[in-house]
């Protein structure tokens, strides 16, 4: 059974955290690619196989999220995303009680948590799946001011109305750029609801910003940059979190500012 812990997971621990799991990681000879990782968990005295992705899975069963990504695999993305993006703020001289957020991919609140632990004010959580906002309402119930489960490409036109007359000046998105999460499409969707001048905050794997890359979010975030629509002020490529197999996964921690709407021809 793997046991390591950050201190920032010891940290994390104290708030929410539910009784320990037993959780194994699978046998270092099965290479396995980032989207097909997995691990074993012990509950009601049997072993459930559950694939990272299968989030849905992983936020009903409290602790697990925290205790498989954040403890055993040290992730570091939501304390890395909101001290960049503090750092920023200091540097222009704002105050982050006045950022009005849209957290997209809430997930069940941990990046939410961190920007509180900034000094954020205003914080909405935007999640694809229910099970998403009913860990974060579980876990942390006084993160969000409000949590909608929606896929942002397809907003009602009550929610849009909402959303549009919330006044948002910063962006989050950590971890849920790339592979089966949120696709070019959806960022741009959440980027728009941001005003002119506003923050954007978000990761993305270090391969999908290489040369190589054939997710379309390289080429994406590059015309984002070179026709003036995102303002890149930090760029820094850092440990993610380790692998199944101990080994670094690396992405790009990126803060910036809108300076107008993604137009729809720039979606790949
Ligand atoms: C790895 S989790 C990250 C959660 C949180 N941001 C964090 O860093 O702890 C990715 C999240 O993105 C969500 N997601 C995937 N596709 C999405 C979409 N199209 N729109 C909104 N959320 C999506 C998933 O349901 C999941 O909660």
């Amino acid at each position: 059974m793997a046991s390591r812990e950050s201190p920032a997971g010891k940290a994390r621990r104290s708030s929410t955290r539910a009784a320990t799991l037993q959780i194994r990681l699978p046998r270092p000879s099965d290479r396995l690619d980032q989207d097909a990782e997995h691990c074993s968990v012990l509950l009601h005295g049997e072993w459930r196989r559950i694939r990272f992705h299968d989030y849905d899975e992983i936020y009903r069963i409290p602790g697990l999220y925290e205790q498989l990504f954040h403890d055993i695999l040290d992730c570091q993305s939501p304390d890395v995303i909101a001290k960049l993006l503090k750092e920023e703020l200091q540097r222009g001289g704002y105050e982050p009680d006045s950022l009005r957020v849209l957290d997209l991919g809430a997930g069940n609140g941990l990046v939410g948590e961190q920007l509180r632990n900034i000094g954020v004010s205003g914080l909405v959580g935007v999640d694809i799946i229910p099970e998403a906002r009913e860990a974060a309402l579980r876990d942390r119930p006084d993160v969000y001011d409000a949590y909608h489960v929606t896929d942002v490409t397809r907003l009602s036109p009550a929610l849009h109305r909402d959303l549009a007359s919330t006044g948002f000046n910063t962006l989050s998105c950590v971890a849920a750029l790339g592979y089966a999460d949120i696709p070019p499409e959806a960022f741009r969707a959440a980027f728009n609801l941001v005003g002119d001048g506003g923050w954007i905050a978000f990761n993305i794997k270090d391969r999908f910003l290489s040369d190589e890359d054939t997710s379309g979010f390289a080429a994406f975030i590059r015309r984002l940059r070179d026709e003036g629509v995102l303002e890149l002020m930090t760029m820094q490529r850092y440990q993610h979190r380790r692998n199944v197999h101990g080994e670094p996964l690396h992405y790009v921690a990126i803060i910036g500012t809108k300076h107008r709407n993604i137009p729809v021809e720039f979606v790949p």
